[in-house]
């Protein structure tokens, strides 16, 4: 699927480059229910946003990331990464640059595949080395935002990733088969968030993303 979308990508003629990409990342994810995509914010802006998370980290602005119904002591085991949410008022203006593609793209998910997407919900993600996160569905079955997420982004920001340094994203396409995707700098993957388990390897290296969620609607119990 991915060489699929590389192979339509050099034959889109458009001065608009932008949204050529965003109707190819539309086209998969549509095909596919995933979309693995390459260079999704310049390099700049990738580097810059990588400094603000090991900046935010540094200055122990990130907490670690919780899971839920469990204690401190248990989440660390099954989910090591640090996070900070991020606010859509932002000043920052590499954190600008990411909303407006992820509204670009919000706008083009209800348009073209009518996903009515209301919000969107993001943190910054900092794992230590060695941190993981274990096989898990985005969707929670429980608390007042559960099935909430429809689509699940995750943005890489770390340069030169080699397949050396672990890390990968493990997505399950069925029970046997997966993908594991390297978090190298300016990868976007975009998932339906009920429909694929996943899971984050340990990694050699400390390793900074950018997580996404697109919401439906707010507070549903189910
Ligand atoms: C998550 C998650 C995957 C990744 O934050 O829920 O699964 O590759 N992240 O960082
Ligand atoms: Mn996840």
């Amino acid at each position: 699927m991915h060489a699929n979308a590389r192979w339509y990508n050099r034959t889109v003629i458009t001065q608009n480059k932008q949204q050529a990409d965003i109707d190819l990342i539309i086209q998969s994810l549509s095909e596919n229910g995933y979309v693995v995509w390459d260079n999704f914010l310049s390099a700049s802006i990738i580097a810059a946003l990588r400094d603000e998370t090991h900046k935010r980290y540094g200055n122990h602005n990130m907490r670690a990331a919780k899971t839920g119904l469990i204690n401190q002591a248990q989440q660390s085991a099954i989910r090591g990464d640090h996070i900070t949410w991020l606010d859509e008022q932002d000043e920052n203006s590499d954190i600008q640059a990411y909303f407006k593609k992820m509204h670009t793209l919000k706008d083009m998910l209800n348009q073209q595949l009518f996903m009515n997407i209301q919000s969107l919900e993001t943190h910054l993600a900092l794992y230590p080395i060695g941190g993981a996160y274990l096989r898990h569905l985005d969707q929670f079955s429980y608390g007042t935002n559960a099935k909430s997420r429809q689509l699940s982004s995750i943005l890489y920001l770390n340069s030169n990733w080699q397949a050396d340094d672990g890390g990968e994203l493990r997505l399950y396409l069925d029970e046997i088969d997966y993908l594991d995707i390297l978090p190298a700098a300016g990868k976007l993957v975009l998932f339906l968030s009920a429909n694929f388990w996943h899971e984050v390897r340990p990694a050699k290296r400390e390793r900074a993303s950018i997580t996404g969620w697109f919401r439906s609607r707010d507070s549903l119990i189910f």
